[in-house]
Parts: C-alpha cells; sequence; structure tokens
C-alpha cells in the first residue's frame, strides 16, 4: 500500500481542527490560497445552516512546507472554529469545577444521526461528546488534506472534479461529454448541477422541504481525469483501487451508497451492454488502447484502465430535523422529541467536493504506491519510464505481428 496517511482532529464546536498528512514528497508547490479556494467550495451550496454564513474557514500551514514547497515531512494544516468564544464553557478540556451538567446536553438522540450508537457504546450521559466529533465539521480538514493531494496530482496531469446530479427526486439530465472545466462549471450553479433547469427544480424541492421542516439528500458524481493505467492492483482485496475509493467515499458523513462507472445498472444489463470494447491504436496512458465507452468508470480488476475514473456517492437527507422525528429521552426514559439544533436542509453539493478532497487522497496514495520516491522529479522520471515501457511494448507487438 502507498506511503500516504492522513488523521484528522478536533471536534466541531472546539477551537479548531488539525489534519495531519504524512508520506507527502518534497516538491509539491502549494499555498494556503490554494486550499483555502478548496475550502470555500465546500462551505457553498444551496440549503446549507446558518454555519456556513457566521463561517470563512481559514487554513493555517504549520508544518511540512517551506517557501511554498513542501519538504517530505509531515505536513500539519489546521482550520480554527470562529465560534469557539460561544463555546468555550461547554466544550472547554478543563474539568468542571461545579457538579452542574454544561449546558446544551443533548439526551434526545436524532434518527439516523450518531447521537445514540455513540453514546450506549462510549457510555455518555451527553451526546454531545459524540456529535461533536461525528459532525461533518471534521470534513473541512480533509477538504485540506485533499487539496494538497490535489496539488500532488496536478503534477501528472490528473485533475478532479465533481457534480450533483440529484438533490431529494429532481434528477439532472446526464450528460456524455462533461465540460473540459467540471469544477468551474458546476460551481456557477447554487446546486452544483449542470442541469439548469434541473438546478431550478432542486432549489425549489430544497425549499419545500426547509418550509415544511424536512431535509434532502441526493448523489454527487465525481470524475477523475488523467490518471495513468495501472494504478491500484489486482493481487489483494485492501490493493484494489475501486474499494479504496468506495472507502474513502463511504466514510463521508451520510454517505450510503457508491457506484463506480454504470454502478448498480450493470447488474440488470447484458455483458455486451456493459462491458468497454478495445481497439487498437490507443496512447500508452490507456495502455495502448482506444475505448469508444467507458462504461467500467475507468477501473478493471481494482487497476485504473486510463479512463477517466467515474465515481458517484449517494448521500441520505440530513438526520437533524426542524420537524424532529419520535425519539426516546435517554436521561428519563421517556419518549420525546429528537434533537433539532441549527442543521443544513441538504448538503449534497458539499458533500461532492468532500469527495473529489477524498477521491484526490486515494489516487495520490495509489501513484506514490507505483511511484513513490522523495521528490517529485523521481515520481516525474519514474512515471516517465513506465509510459516508455508500455510504448515500447506495442511498438515491439507490432513488429512481431508484422514478421
Ligand atoms: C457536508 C455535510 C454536512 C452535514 N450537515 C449536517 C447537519 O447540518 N445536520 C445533521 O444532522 N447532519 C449533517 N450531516 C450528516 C451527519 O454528519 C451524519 O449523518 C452523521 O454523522 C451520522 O453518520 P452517518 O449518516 O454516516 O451514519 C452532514 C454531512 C455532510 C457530508
Amino acid at each position: 500500500m502507498g506511503s500516504l496517511r492522513f488523521v484528522t482532529a478536533g471536534e466541531s464546536h472546539g477551537p479548531e481542527l488539525t489534519g495531519i498528512l504524512e508520506g507527502m514528497p518534497a516538491g509539491v508547490e502549494v499555498t494556503v490560497e490554494e486550499i483555502e479556494a478548496d475550502l470555500l467550495r465546500r462551505m457553498m451550496g444551496y440549503g446549507r445552516g446558518a454555519r456556513m454564513k457566521i463561517e470563512t474557514d481559514r487554513v493555517k500551514i504549520k508544518s511540512g512546507v517551506r517557501a511554498g514547497s513542501t519538504l517530505g515531512s509531515p505536513i500539519t494544516l489546521t482550520i480554527e472554529n470562529k465560534d469557539w468564544e460561544n463555546w468555550i464553557d461547554i466544550m472547554d478540556s478543563a474539568p468542571d469545577i461545579e457538579p452542574n451538567p454544561r449546558r446544551r446536553r443533548v439526551v434526545r438522540p436524532r434518527p439516523g444521526h450518531a447521537d445514540l450508537t455513540g453514546s450506549m457504546k462510549y457510555d455518555f450521559l451527553d451526546a454531545r461528546n459524540v456529535l461533536e466529533r461525528a459532525s461533518a465539521r471534521e470534513t473541512a480538514v480533509r477538504v485540506a488534506v485533499g487539496a494538497v493531494c490535489r496539488k500532488f496530482l496536478g503534477l501528472f496531469g490528473i485533475e478532479i472534479g465533481s457534480h450533483i446530479v440529484a438533490i431529494g427526486s429532481v434528477k439532472a439530465q446526464s450528460i456524455l461529454d462533461l465540460p473540459v472545466g467540471l469544477n468551474e462549471s458546476a460551481d456557477r450553479s447554487e446546486v452544483r448541477c449542470l442541469d439548469d433547469d434541473a438546478s431550478k427544480r432542486m432549489i425549489e424541492e430544497i425549499d419545500r422541504a426547509k418550509s415544511n421542516g424536512d431535509t434532502l439528500g441526493g448523489v454527487a458524481e465525481i470524475v477523475v481525469r488523467g490518471a495513468m493505467i495501472g494504478l491500484g492492483s489486482h493481487v489483494s482485496w485492501d490493493r484494489k483501487l475501486d474499494a479504496r475509493l468506495a472507502q474513502a467515499l463511504m466514510s463521508i458523513p451520510a454517505v450510503k451508497g457508491v457506484e463506480i462507472g454504470m454502478g448498480f445498472e450493470a447488474a440488470y444489463k447484458l455483458g455486451s451492454e456493459t462491458h468497454d470494447e478495445m481497439l487498437p491504436g490507443g496512447t500508452p496512458h490507456t495502455g495502448g488502447v482506444i475505448r469508444p465507452t467507458n462504461r467500467a468508470g475507468g477501473l478493471e480488476g481494482g487497476i485504473t484502465n486510463g479512463m477517466p475514473i467515474v465515481l458517484r456517492a449517494a448521500m441520505k437527507p440530513i438526520a437533524t430535523l426542524m420537524k424532529p422525528l419520535k425519539t426516546v429521552n435517554f436521561e428519563t426514559g421517556e419518549p420525546a422529541n429528537a434533537q433539532s439544533e441549527r442543521s443544513d436542509v441538504t448538503a449534497v453539493p458539499a458533500m461532492g467536493v468532500i469527495a473529489e478532497a477524498m477521491a484526490a487522497i486515494v489516487v495520490a496514495n495509489a501513484v506514490l504506491e507505483k511511484f513513490g520516491a522523495d521528490t517529485t522529479k523521481d515520481i516525474l522520471k519514474a512515471v516517465d519510464g513506465y509510459l516508455r515501457r508500455i510504448e515500447e511494448r506495442w511498438e515491439s507487438a507490432g513488429q512481431t505481428s508484422d514478421t
């Protein structure tokens, strides 16, 4: 497996979030502004709650980067929570002087959130101990880590974008030829959807859900372009790149389904309608063949085949409803209405951006696994040598068949 590792720390209303990325080689140029551009994209999207309005995420690079370039040492990124001042007495790490419970205790677990499962497992009397960490606030620092990986991938011409294909019952029209600047196009829509008519209907659906005190889920499509053939491996279950991408996307809070290429649809089709035929004449990047279709979504045998990697992540509706669902108060054992606190109506557009970051981390790791070295210069040379090897192989195949 690749040498890239990352860990995040921090509670939703704690002082800050921290991410440590280890294994990034030296020589990747990255700036605070580039990371913040992705953080801003995560905060966009129609249907977000009040918090997105009070915070503009700012990142600090605290280690691993000097003079705009990575050093090969662990990279520490932090994002302050601007609201911390208002939460000190609730979230402070110091022991309580008074035996009184802290303000804003949560004892009415929300169906669909981690409140009950986490509180029972960790024996907490206050579900805030769980929800502060289960909250998707943590994904802000994943996006920051992903932004560094995205810069690394850019050295090889690998680009990652996403767009929203469904929110609630509104589905966007499927587009065969996605625009080259996928994110630039998607970010123009408030719901990050390329279909203008569907965008409008998605916004209406969000407004309707909001006025009913309800919430919505949806589907994001993530596209990785420019990945060369040969990332990942068929040899062991935990080296398969399709499996690793699925895990990474599934780890995003509220994501409950992941599809690759045709995904579930392939189960209902014939083999002749599903697999991507090969024609002679491709580039070393695509293994020396041309594929008129990309139904596999760029992955065969857990290995990239040089076609765009196409992933879809399905997000369930947000668990915090303003018209709360029934629950049981775990302090009294009595029936109750679930906890309602400041919340998003939908966060599908943001989820797409987080999924891009997770895909960037996994693909960067796969590149390092195959070509890993201490500096980007050595890695670029290794990629060159590999692609030349594939080219030479096809040249000699041609010669053999001619004679
Ligand atoms: C970008 C994003 C924002 C989210 N915002 C909220 C929110 O405001 N309220 C909420 O209840 N859940 C929100 N969620 C979902 C919860 O974090 C998630 O449902 C919860 O942690 C339980 O995990 P699970 O759904 O994966 O089982 C959000 C998820 C994402 C990806």
